[in-house]
């Protein structure tokens, strides 16, 4: 039986950065609902939300206050119902943003556990542990930096916080945790949703020996006793038999943190009952010199290539599922990372776009990728709101940095590159808002807007418009098997996707130089898809433009 899944496109929205309908410069429900024409014109089906839960908004929504409300910042529930509403009337479908590895400390059940400590409910849905010789109970380091630790001196104990200070993480060893999680998850089930994004899903289970870490290398921050710790499969496939399996086609994709094949095989290989997809960020360290993100460094693409492959072959062979995409919420934009946004903005913009939609799994777009936006290129420290940009900023002048060095490296790895203003039309704002944007709208959307690029005949907007529909039409693309061409190529990345009766070839030139392909085992037949107007080729050898990708028929050479 054909899953139905595999023939979709998901659109992840950034509501605080969407379209803001009561001008105070952030973002709404409201917003969302009037744009959806734009996003069916697209040819989206399902829509992600990032976090529109109550919350103080330290980590941007990520810092959960009440899990059943909606923050007024973004509208109401009446808001919500409506716009799921409209979603469903209009084909589409909604799945939730959950965060169920930590709660902002504002939530009730943290309030509670700190008023009452030990005596308290909900003192053991967090992780409390003594000091160890005065210090820390362990070395381990928050991901948005300084110790993962905090001391609460009226408890005298520490509580565990993996990202910020005010996002305490919650206890997967209690029982009585795992069941109210649950049964809020159903709530909004109950409401109609089709699924959720999971947040950072695989730390859940932490290693309750707490062990410190070698601090010998920069991944030896603790994270390998947290990350698909030991109880991790455990949790999921009881989380499954929770919520999931109660609503059949629920659409679940798993945020993993640090992970491997392995483990991404057992979350999405369908006879284990956890997850539908997992998002996996190896392919987006390939300019982290040494593993260090602070840094400035050009992409590695033979180790982007080697883990593209790995991961469409390990997964393929582990019946498990990927998520594909290039960008979201934590991620600079792809055009400015792996592209050309000044020189070949077009031409590079797309043929990231086809690397990514011809792959095996189900890709995802997020807000303003398909209109090409950039990255944000802020030149001065008052421009940046995400905790952990700034945190970073005061970080690198510690290690010798001046400001000037440390902002260069915030162009480039900021998450905020990300977050600004979706660029609407070319009036004050990019259309974004009639106030005050809470982040700067980027300079270039007089160019770059959703109104001037749907006037187009031939945009970024309508060449994902065509993969879109090509995944509807070609069951090769959506389900068919994934094989390495060209492997070696030093500037193409190329595959093939077949099924029984079809064999299409993806050739992506990720250079702004021409680069040259032969294929040994095939001929090659019809062009499908094509970022340039001409495709130079013989039978079997064919000359790439700069940044010119396409996908193509091919016969096996006889
Ligand atoms: C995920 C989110 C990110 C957030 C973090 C902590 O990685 O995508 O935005 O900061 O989890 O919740």
């Amino acid at each position: 039986m054909m899953q139905t899944f595999k023939n979709k496109t998901v659109y992840q929205i950034y509501p605080k950065s969407f379209f803001d309908t009561t001008g105070n410069g952030i973002g709404d429900i409201q917003g969302i609902k009037a744009k959806l024409p734009y996003l069916q014109t697209l040819g989206v089906d399902i829509l992600w939300l990032t976090p529109i839960y109550v919350s103080p908004q330290r980590d941007n929504g990520y810092d959960i206050a009440d899990y059943k409300q909606i923050d007024p910042l973004f509208g109401t529930m009446a808001d919500f119902e409506a716009l799921l509403n409209d979603v469903n009337a209009r084909g589409m479908q909604l799945i939730m943003d959950m965060v169920v590895n930590h709660t902002s400390t504002d939530h009730a059940w943290f309030q509670d556990a700190l008023a009452k400590g030990p005596e308290s409910p909900y003192y053991d849905f967090y992780i409390w542990r003594d000091s160890v010789n005065g210090a820390a109970p362990t070395n381990w380091q928050s991901k948005f930096g300084g110790s993962a630790w905090e001391y609460v001196p009226h408890l005298q104990q520490y509580y565990l916080h993996l990202f910020d200070v005010t996002q305490a993480d919650l206890n997967w060893e209690n029982p009585k945790l795992r069941a109210a999680i649950y049964e809020m998850m159903r709530f909004w089930m109950e409401k109609g949703i089709a699924g959720f994004r999971l947040d950072v899903v695989n730390l859940l289970s932490k290693d309750q020996a707490f062990p410190n870490d070698t601090l010998a290398t920069p991944m030896a921050d603790g994270r390998k006793f947290y990350t698909d710790g030991p109880r991790i499969h455990e949790h999921l496939q009881e989380m499954h038999t929770e919520v999931f399996a109660h609503y059949p086609d629920a659409f679940t994709v798993g945020e993993m943190s640090s992970t491997t094949i392995e483990h991404c095989q057992r979350y999405t290989n369908p006879d284990n009952h956890e997850l539908l997809m997992t998002f996996n960020f190896h392919h987006l360290k390939v300019d982290y010199p040494n593993g260090e993100k602070w840094a400035i460094a050009p992409f590695d693409f033979q180790q982007l290539k080697k883990l593209f492959y790995d991961w469409q072959l390990g997964m393929q062979a582990g019946n498990g599922w990927n998520a594909l995409f290039w960008c979201n919420h934590d991620q600079p934009r792809a055009i400015s990372r792996f592209g050309d946004d000044q020189k070949y903005p077009y031409e590079s913009a797309t043929m990231l776009a086809l690397a990514i939609h011809g792959m095996q799994g189900t890709p995802y777009i997020y807000q303003g990728e398909e209109l090409g936006m950039t990255n944000a290129y802020y030149t001065s420290i008052d421009q940046y709101r995400d905790v952990e940009a700034l945190n970073a900023y005061q970080n690198l002048q510690q290690k010798g940095y001046t400001s000037e060095e440390a902002l260069a490296i915030l162009q480039v790895k900021s998450r905020d590159n990300s977050r600004t203003p979706m660029q609407w039309n070319t009036t004050k704002n990019a259309g974004f808002t009639s106030g005050t944007p809470w982040i700067p709208v980027i300079a270039n959307y007089e160019t770059i807007n959703a109104e001037t690029v749907l006037q187009q005949p031939q945009s970024i907007f309508s060449f994902y418009q065509q993969l879109l529909q090509l995944r509807k039409q070609s069951q090769a693309i959506s389900e068919g098997s994934f094989q390495a061409v060209v492997a070696d190529h030093p500037t193409v990345y190329g595959y093939i996707r077949a099924t029984p009766t079809e064999k299409l070839v993806v050739l992506c030139n990720f250079y702004g130089q021409e680069s040259d392909v032969i294929l040994p085992d095939f001929e090659i037949g019809e062009v499908i898809v094509n970022n340039y107007v001409e495709f130079e080729h013989t039978r079997q050898a064919c000359k790439l433009q700069p940044y010119q990708a396409v996908l193509i028929r091919v016969n096996e050479a006889v």
